[in-house]
């Protein structure tokens, strides 16, 4: 089976982006989204992610052209029928995606594959939604979807393996690193990635650190891209909350449990960057943040630092998911400059569990604690 159209429901910053990957791509694309406005901001994302490429000259205008024309818009669930692939991009409620599942598979044609880019919910409770599980798939996009060069596919016990390889087939003529892994909450980026952004708000809920401290530690002392508050204001804090909580529900570790200050942000109304607000308020241009405060900075660095590698290291010694894929899904899912086994290998890990020990006995949190091997 070869793929030609490609349907996208829900055309949020992460829908219109992964509309964008597949047009850019060649792909014939058809946007699906719940509402006349909710179409017409998918439209937008697109139109401004293609202006933005032109305008730094990586696109010419007559390519962007090309690739608006690839793509059609609409409300209809039965515009995607043809469709050999639809993706769904909805927010990361169960019961939506259910919802949205069940009209995909009356409304898609028998043969036509239905991919989840859930972060985190359960891909086989979404595949029970329809009389198709083994065409259903999870495909994990990261945002900027254009930008981030890694994507998750994720199988579940009813998976027909000739479906995944179609899958990992078509993501790498999408030009992204893929890596496969089976239906556990959060996969593997996002299992690491929130933690570590929970345990950030953990530390500024505790008055430990300003959030400029905490941005300006992991982009100054380990050159991420960005800090953990702008970073959750990029994903979207009601999002973050939401993954956190089926994260939550598997591991039952207090240090899971969705951060006081980003529920309180949320129950505001205050998203992140798509609401306008979130850490950080983005009326109007921000610089990255800086802060002066060196101590500070090094001590937030470390702690981070050591759950975060703590954790990697637990990944990868339970079986769950190779080191490969742990340092590849964080580069190229998150942009970061080295992945935590190349960390791990250069400062060594006998000092990591050593960091690890030490922040479990500071903060008298026993998860921080190395595991016995
Ligand atoms: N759409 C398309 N392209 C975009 C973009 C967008 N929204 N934002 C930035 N870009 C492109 C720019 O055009 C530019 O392209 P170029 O190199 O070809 O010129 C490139 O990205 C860099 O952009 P900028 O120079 O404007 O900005 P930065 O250098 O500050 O990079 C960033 C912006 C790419 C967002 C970078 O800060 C980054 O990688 N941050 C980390 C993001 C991250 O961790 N994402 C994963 C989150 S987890 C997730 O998504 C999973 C989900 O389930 C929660």
């Amino acid at each position: 089976m070869s793929f030609s159209q490609i349907g996208v429901v829900g055309l949020g910053i992460m829908g219109a982006g992964i509309v964008e990957v597949f047009a850019r791509a060649g792909y014939q694309v058809v946007g699906v989204a719940e509402s006349g406005p909710a179409v017409d901001a998918g439209k937008s994302n697109l139109a401004k992610s293609l202006a933005r490429a032109v305008s730094k000259g990586k696109l010419s205008q007559e390519q962007s052209d090309e690739i608006t024309a690839r793509v059609s818009f609409g409300e209809d669930f039965e515009l995607l029928a043809d469709c050999d692939l639809v993706i769904e991009a909805a927010p990361e409620i169960l019961s939506l995606k259910v919802e949205i599942f069940s009209k995909l598979d009356a409304a898609v044609k028998p043969s036509g594959i239905l991919a989840t880019n859930t972060s985190s919910l359960s891909v086989t409770e979404i595949a029970n939604a329809t009389t198709r599980p083994e065409k259903v798939i999870g495909m994990h996009f990261f945002n900027p979807a254009p930008v981030q060069k890694f994507v998750e596919v994720i199988s579940t016990s009813h998976s027909d393996v000739q479906v995944v390889g179609k899958i990992v087939e078509l993501g790498n003529s999408l030009g992204k690193h893929l890596a496969q892994i089976s239906d556990q909450p959060g996969f593997i980026v996002n299992k690491l990635l929130l933690r570590y952004l929970n345990h950030a708000v953990q530390i500024l809920d505790a008055g430990q650190a300003t959030k400029e401290q905490m941005d300006a530690a992991m982009r100054e002392l380990s050159g991420y891209p960005m800090g953990p508050c702008e970073l959750l204001d990029l994903i979207g804090i009601d999002t973050c909350v939401e993954i956190l909580k089926t994260i939550h529900a598997d591991t039952k570790l207090e240090i899971d449990e969705p951060a006081a200050g980003m529920v309180s942000l949320v129950s505001a109304g205050a998203k992140g960057r798509k609401s306008g607000s979130g850490f950080y308020d983005y009326s109007e241009r921000l610089d990255a943040p800086t802060d002066p405060n060196e101590a500070i900075k090094n001590q937030v660095h470390n702690d981070l630092l050591m759950a975060y590698l703590g954790d990697c290291i637990a990944m990868e010694a339970t079986g769950y998911a190779s080191k490969t894929d742990i340092d590849s899904g964080m580069k190229l899912g998150c942009g970061l400059p080295t992945g935590p086994f190349e960390v791990i290998e250069s400062i060594g890990i006998e000092k990591v569990r050593a960091g690890q020990a030490e922040l479990a006995q500071r903060t008298g949190i026993a998860a921080y604690q190395p595991l016995p091997f």
